[in-house]
């Protein structure tokens, strides 16, 4: 089963064209190469109501089964992505927030300053990344074996949840 997956940049300076964006083209790849259909690219502005509006018309007309943002989940006075991502929550996951965090701060101790939430709405995972392109890739490679059996229960796909031997 190929799942849709939509990648959003939050940056104000990737919006504006002064800075190429590393990231989103690094999830795309990662999600490409472990079978995900990437059917949305795009780059916004730290705009929490621009975000809002982009992130639910995606969950709404079910454009996609799974959305990563990167970027906008540290303390600058214009990071807003996971107020935006809570704002149009219907159900919270925090055990994958948890488990990247968990991840990430066995090879930096900053991982905590990252604010990532995940959440679902309707039949669409989202999950905020943190933005610098390691960032983003540490803390995809650690969802990214889990998470397919996560979207096969939530469009009910699920063939059994038969655990997988292996460490985390
Ligand atoms: N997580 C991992 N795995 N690796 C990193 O280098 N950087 C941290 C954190 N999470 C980092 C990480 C830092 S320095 C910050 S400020 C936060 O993510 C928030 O990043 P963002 O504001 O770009 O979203």
């Amino acid at each position: 089963m190929s799942f849709r997956a939509a990648i959003i940049t939050v940056s104000d300076t990737g919006f504006a064209g002064e800075r190429i964006d590393q990231s989103g083209p690094l999830i795309r790849d990662m999600l490409i190469q472990a079978g995900y259909e990437v059917v949305l690219y795009r780059i916004l502005p730290d705009e929490r109501a621009e975000l809002v509006e982009h992130l639910s018309a995606l969950c709404d007309r079910h454009q996609a089964d799974l959305i990563l943002t990167t970027g906008g989940t540290g303390f600058s006075p214009r990071d807003y992505t996971p107020e935006a991502t809570m704002d149009i929550a219907e159900r919270l996951v925090p055990g994958i927030p948890e488990a990247m965090r968990a991840y990430s701060l066995q090879k930096t101790n900053r991982a905590m300053l990252s604010r990532s939430v995940a959440v679902i709405r309707g039949q669409t995972l989202i999950i905020n990344l943190p933005g610098s392109p390691r960032a983003a890739k540490e803390n995809l490679e650690c969802i990214l074996p889990a998470l397919e059996h996560g979207l096969a229960i939530m469009t009910g796909t699920a063939k059994d949840c038969a655990v997988p031997p292996g460490p985390v």
